[in-house]
């Protein structure tokens, strides 16, 4: 049943899970021989990335960053504060940095920079949505599930004020909920 605070469900549960998949058989594809370590940036990729750790068929390891911009006037520097780092080193470490949602692009753009500096064997970036609209800044992403319209989405891990990241769609909120 869809929501009552969303206007349309934009991707539907069982669309979610076959792209997922599809993804999860690209990455295993391209991994292959490989243990490659899935970065997850908290919190809006949990629930793309558990989804998506068991659609690949390899031996992998699992890490997460906590990272939260500096406030308005400031990103549009790109700088961002890391408030969970790495539990260990990722040298020579076959990356794959898993987001949500890549916007302007700029949480991306930070967070790769610092990891190319901890010299990765391999770094490719994977998100489960992708709305090109909102870029400020270019990121080269790997792996992308959607192309999302410049709309506010929630829902499959993505949050407003914090609520709707459980809900098993994504959708589009209703205005009369952000007043936008
Ligand atoms: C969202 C999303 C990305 C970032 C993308 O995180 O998960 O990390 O914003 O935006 P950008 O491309 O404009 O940088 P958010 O800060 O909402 O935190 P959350 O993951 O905890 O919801």
């Amino acid at each position: 049943m869809e929501h009552a605070d969303l206007e349309r469900i934009v991707f539907d549960t069982s669309t979610l899970a076959d792209r997922v998949a599809q993804m999860g058989r690209q990455i295993a594809t391209d991994y292959h021989g490989r243990t490659p370590l899935l970065i997850g940036v908290l919190k809006g990729s949990v629930v793309f990335m558990t989804d998506l750790v068991r659609q690949i068929d390899l031996r992998l390891e699992i890490d997460f960053m906590a990272v939260s911009s500096y406030g308005d006037s400031t990103r549009s520097s790109g700088e961002v504060r890391i408030h969970k780092d790495l539990d260990r080193s990722i040298e020579d470490r076959h990356v794959i940095l898993i987001e949500d949602i890549v916007d302007t692009g700029l949480t991306l753009h930070f967070l790769t920079k610092i990891l190319r500096a901890r010299k990765p064997a391999s770094l490719a970036l994977c998100s489960l949505l992708d709305k090109p609209e909102a870029r400020v800044q270019t990121v080269d992403l790997r792996y992308v599930g959607f192309t999302c319209p410049n709309d506010f989405v929630v829902g499959y891990g993505l949050d407003y004020r914090g609520e709707y990241r459980n809900l098993p769609y994504i959708g589009m909120l209703s205005r009369h909920v952000y007043g936008g």
